[in-house]
């Protein structure tokens, strides 16, 4: 899938591949983790262990067949079927009825694991590769500050783009949303149960995230002064650094002022130099 953005002024969208799916582009990610076979440990490992048996034997039970038939994979299909039709349908799926809820929490936090270990804190560079996004946002914001400044007509008052949860969750990680004190492990389900790392969440179906710049003028004093706001999912996300609804812009900047200043995708992304000088002793 292409992943595109548009301006209001300038016509039909432009596929953007470099921005909006960073992480195809990023070689230290592709490297690391989407084609590293042990990078997802913790997935597998969560898999084959308690939780997980306890629920093939369960609906080994249900279905009348041998346990040693079903494996993690097939009941992750199985859960899908009931899901994804509930979902997108509103239809209640056979398939629903072999698990209960304790079953589905085990099922949604195999889901999390993943998504924390391939595109969330599980690994720096997961969210790394998602600063030439995150700067590409503050540079429209800069912008149009910029030609407000100016007394000129702001040249792109909306900026749409669009992408995948697989584009979002880096970018939340990045900001520090949903962050939790110890990493999702195959080895602590029962101690992440409050966890606030919840895919489902986060990005369910059509998820979002919007930056909205406001231009206030104080009562008080002449002063003009630049909010932002920004919203999950069409809900008011408290800015990560202060709690609060919304934000002075530049108290924004400050607090992000590293990620804007100092991440840079291509060095970010770049390989550790192998330094093969000792492989031709
Ligand atoms: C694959 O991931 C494991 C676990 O994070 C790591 O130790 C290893 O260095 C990675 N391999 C490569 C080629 O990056
Ligand atoms: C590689 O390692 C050798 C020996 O440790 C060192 O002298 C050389 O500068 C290194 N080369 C690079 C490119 O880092």
């Amino acid at each position: 899938v292409h992943l595109f953005q548009t301006h209001m002024e300038c016509g039909p969208p432009r596929i953007n591949d470099k921005l909006m799916r960073f992480f195809d582009h990023c070689e230290k990610f592709l490297t690391e983790v989407e084609k590293n076979a042990t990078a997802l440990y913790h997935v597998e490992a969560f898999k084959t262990g308690p939780e997980m048996q306890n629920i093939l034997k369960k609906v080994a039970a249900t279905l009348q067949v041998p346990v040693n038939n079903l494996n993690a994979d097939l009941i992750q299909v199985a859960f899908f079927t009931c899901s994804f039709d509930l979902a997108i349908k509103g239809v209640k799926s056979p398939w629903c009825d072999v698990f209960d809820i304790d079953d589905a929490k085990v099922l949604e936090y195999l889901n999390d694991l993943k998504q924390y270990w391939k595109r969330g804190y599980g690994y720096t560079i997961n969210s790394r590769s998602s600063c030439t996004l995150f700067q590409d946002i503050f540079q429209h914001l800069d912008k149009a500050i910029e030609q407000k400044q100016r007394s000129q007509p702001v040249s792109s008052p909306v900026v749409l783009q669009f992408g995948h949860a697989e584009t979002l969750l880096p970018l939340l990680s990045l900001m520090g949303y949903f962050k939790d004190k110890e990493p999702l492990t195959a080895y602590n389900y029962k101690e992440q149960m409050h966890r606030k790392f919840r895919s489902g969440h986060i990005v369910p179906y059509a998820s979002n995230l919007m930056f909205v710049l406001y231009h206030c003028k104080n009562a008080k004093t002449p002063k003009e002064e630049f909010r932002v706001q920004m919203l999950l999912n069409e809900k008011v996300l408290p800015l990560a650094h202060s709690q609060e609804t919304a934000s002075l812009y530049e108290d924004l900047k400050e607090h992000y002022r590293d990620l804007l200043q100092s991440c840079r995708a291509s060095d970010e992304c770049e390989l550790p130099k192998v330094n093969n000088t000792s492989d031709e002793l």
